[in-house]
């Protein structure tokens, strides 16, 4: 059996590879991604780190809803959506009439949630699989870094699997809805959620660009 750490130059560099390749991808073909392959993203994000103190070493802690294209449970869902973030919208409309420093940095922000109660939240409805993940509430209260763990994980895995996935970060603000929750069969306020979109690449971006390596250390003598 092979050492866990014995990872072969070749494995490196696929590594390499899909760290570079990994997008954003947010427009996709009609075709389905067969169930194999989603089951095989969610198997990935099942190997992220989680946080045992918060979890309390429970088996069961990280759940996966997967929501694909076209059901009576989506188009629920794209409505939900749009009504939480209409209330949502205005909610912080009002704060930002309140508070000098949102005023001032807010805008963009109050805008994108005025875009998403209009037309809904790309990702939501517009992906072949939209897919919840939710991490059991507990303390200390660290379970959207463990979600981000685990989507990073599924991102990199959809990659190497040639599949296009992005974000749907508007999800961790829908927890504690009641008929969403309902509709994802978890008891709302028991989980902190967060989401991603998955399908076939319309188009394939070219790799990710970022500053030269050297340009962003400061090694301490
Ligand atoms: C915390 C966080 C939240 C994000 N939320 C979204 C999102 O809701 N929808 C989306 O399309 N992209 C989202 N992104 C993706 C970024 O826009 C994207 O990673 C960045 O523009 C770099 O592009 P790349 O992913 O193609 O390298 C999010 C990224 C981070 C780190």
């Amino acid at each position: 059996m092979m050492n866990s750490l014995d990872i072969s130059e070749e494995c490196n560099n696929a590594f390499d590879k899909i760290l570079k390749t990994r997008r954003s991808i947010r427009f996709f073909r009609d075709e389905i991604p067969p169930k194999e392959l989603i089951e095989d993203i969610i198997n990935a994000g099942l190997f992220a780190p989680y946080a045992g103190l918060a979890v309390e070493n429970k088996e069961y802690f990280r759940k996966f809803i997967v929501i694909p294209r076209n059901t009576r449970a989506m188009e629920k869902i794209v409505e939900i959506t749009k009504n939480i973030m209409k209330v949502k919208s205005e909610a912080f409309k009002s704060e930002m009439d309140k508070n000098p420093y949102l005023k001032k940095k807010g805008a963009a922000f109050s805008k994108r949630l005025e875009l998403f109660a209009d037309k809904g939240v790309l990702g939501i409805g517009t992906a072949p699989y939209y897919i919840v993940i939710a991490e059991k509430r507990g303390f200390p209260p660290v379970q959207q870094q463990s979600l981000a763990h685990c989507l990073e994980n599924m991102w990199l895995k959809a990659t190497s699997l040639n599949l296009g996935f992005h974000l749907v970060s508007a999800t961790a603000q829908m927890a504690e809805d009641e008929d969403f929750s309902r509709i994802l069969g978890i008891k709302s306020g028991e989980y902190e959620i967060n989401g991603c979109a998955i399908g076939y690449p319309k188009e394939n971006p070219s790799e990710s660009s970022r500053p030269e390596t050297k340009e962003v250390i400061n090694w301490i003598k």
